[in-house]
């Protein structure tokens, strides 16, 4: 519908496809119309006054069987869609395309590489990555739905100092055991311990640098730190149901420097600086960015760099992202003039999608909580917990079920608590709020979704084809709502948010229960439409749901 008002105004109008796209709004209130086309822009090019144009144009332009009404309002063009025609429109799209109702071919043929969760190897699974993982895929998820080929990579940090001392650690303190119950603990344990006595810093030093020569020991024990804290981090992402098409890691760019570092020289972009090569980015108020320190060790960025270079000769992508912490936007922005400056024209496609973080709820930051680290299997374990005791209370299930259905809610409140707030305002981990049944939830969106299919369950017929009587007033909010959807996945992708679509299925499940309290389904005359008016919600919570990377169960 949107496109036909697009080609109706473009007949008219001295403006490109794409501006009269951007400038189509949807009306505050629906009385005033589906859509409005504010005139004000257009005022230079007509020597008039936007009131005036837009009642020019408004009556130059012929209604159809489709937009029945076209008015000015003051300086609005509106147009009033026939309703019963977007109804029927929209439910048969949605019964007919089902799961892929809302999906485009924009990005097709295109890829876009995806990096999100990037956890630290023998360091806790933080909050900051939690974010990372919930966001990174929901974006990923919503490029695939918009056309793209995502290519979702893993890329872990398990190079740096911090080796040489685990491996002092382990060797003085380590104990086997401990190590294979308890990877994380027993290894933030040791690095604790060797942190905190200087006398082996120099031991750590050598450790580390025997790693770097291939030391058959040292990477030995480097291994089995990785495979282990894999098979944690492992846990947590079948938990989310988390999935990657790469596990990459920092370590797999810390040799082979030799053609990148010829080629920042080539380009003269490279100086020394007390003994160590770096960049000088101050004209661009980036500062100086070390790229190899005296020792000839190389730095974060200088194998990001190498990542950026070594994923452009493997996938051609067209877009990359990097889903990580607001606290590395300098570390990005140095990045990106780097590969810029090295001539990759593909710099401009990078993006650093950034986040912020999760306070406790007196506003501290949520890592410290109580000066100890918060460790992110503790807090989803007792977050499935709290569910599990919210359900008991409601319903005898069996193990099995109550197990299932808590896992489900759980995840459910964890990922949308999360991402129902722009991802780059720092927001509060609020558990109790997040499980709650009611409100702007996770639950409550499962809840709703449970409902619909209930009533779906309870309907003897299903309807066969759309018969469309009077549309009431609740029965057209929320089919509107229903046709906005490919809109919001839309918008989403562009700004790359996806809490729009999280406010968006909240405000549709909220049209539906008002819906569904007022006006009879199984057993009212207009019950086969009704019927496929509550199908086609529980397909669309069930499709915005999955995008979020939230599954639904069918009984709540
Ligand atoms: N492992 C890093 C950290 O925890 C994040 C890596 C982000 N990705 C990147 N390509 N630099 O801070």
């Amino acid at each position: 519908m949107k496109d036909k008002i697009v080609s109706l105004l473009k007949k008219s109008l001295p403006l490109e496809k794409k501006e009269i796209e951007s400038l189509l709004e949807v009306p505050p209130n629906s009385e005033l119309g589906d859509y409005a086309f504010p005139c004000f822009s257009l005022a230079k090019t007509f020597k008039k006054n936007p009131v005036e144009i837009a009642k020019e144009i408004s009556l130059k332009i012929s209604s159809s069987k489709e937009i029945e009404k076209i008015v000015s309002v003051g300086p609005y063009i509106n147009f009033h869609l026939n309703k019963k025609l977007l109804a029927q429109n929209t439910l048969n799209d949605i019964l007919k395309q089902k799961d892929k109702y809302g999906s485009s071919t924009f990005g097709k043929n295109k890829v876009i590489v995806a990096e999100y969760s990037s956890t630290n190897i023998a360091k806790p699974f933080g909050i900051g990555h939690l974010r990372s993982t919930i966001i990174g895929n929901s974006i990923a998820n919503i490029s695939k739905f918009v056309g793209f080929k995502p290519i979702k990579i893993n890329y872990l940090g398990d190079w740096g100092t911090q080796f040489g001392k685990l491996i002092t650690g382990y060797k003085r303190f380590g104990d086997e055991k401990k190590l294979k119950n308890d990877p994380i603990n027993h290894l933030l344990e040791l690095y604790i311990k060797v942190n905190a006595s200087s006398e082996l810093d120099s031991e750590s030093r050598e450790w580390f640098r025997k790693l770097e020569e291939g030391n058959k020991e040292a990477l030995q024990l480097w291994k089995k730190f990785k495979e282990l804290s894999l098979k944690e981090f492992d846990k947590i992402y079948n938990l989310l149901g988390v999935k990657f098409d790469v596990i990459s890691s920092e370590s797999l760019y810390n040799k082979k420097m030799g053609v990148m570092m010829s080629e920042l020289q080539n380009k003269r972009l490279l100086k020394e600086s007390e003994g160590a090569e770096v960049v000088d980015l101050e004209e661009y108020g980036l500062g100086v960015c070390i790229i190899k320190k005296s020792d000839g060790t190389t730095l974060y960025v200088t194998r990001d760099i190498a990542a950026a270079i070594d994923r452009y000769k493997k996938y051609k992508f067209n877009k990359m992202f990097y889903e990580v912490g607001a606290e590395q936007k300098l570390h990005f922005r140095q990045l990106f003039k780097i590969l810029e400056l090295m001539g990759h024209s593909w710099a401009k496609d990078c993006v650093h999608i950034d986040h912020g973080l999760y306070l406790d709820n007196d506003g501290k930051k949520l890592s410290t909580r109580k000066g100890k680290t918060v460790f992110m299997s503790d807090i989803i374990n007792e977050t499935i917990d709290l569910a599990k005791e919210e359900i008991g209370k409601r319903e005898k299930l069996s193990k099995q079920e109550l197990e299932r259905r808590a896992k489900t809610i759980g995840i459910a409140a964890i990922i949308y608590g999360d991402l129902k707030t722009h991802r780059s305002s720092d927001m509060v981990f609020d558990i109790e709020r997040f499980l709650s049944f009611e409100g702007n939830t996770g639950p409550y969106l499962l809840y709703t979704y449970a409902r619909a299919k209930s009533i779906l369950r309870k309907a003897k017929s299903k309807p066969k084809k759309l018969s469309l009587s009077i549309i009431d007033t609740k029965e057209k909010n929320l089919i509107s709502k229903l046709s906005a959807f490919p809109q919001a996945v839309e918008s989403a992708y562009s700004h790359l948010a996806p809490n729009l679509i999280a406010n968006y299925v909240y405000e549709l499940a909220q049209l539906f229960n008002e819906f569904y309290h007022s006006e009879k389904v199984i057993g009212s005359d207009k019950e086969s439409f009704r019927i496929s008016i509550v199908e086609s919600t529980a397909q669309v919570i069930k499709n915005a749901l999955s995008l979020l990377g939230i599954p639904v169960i069918e009984k709540m």
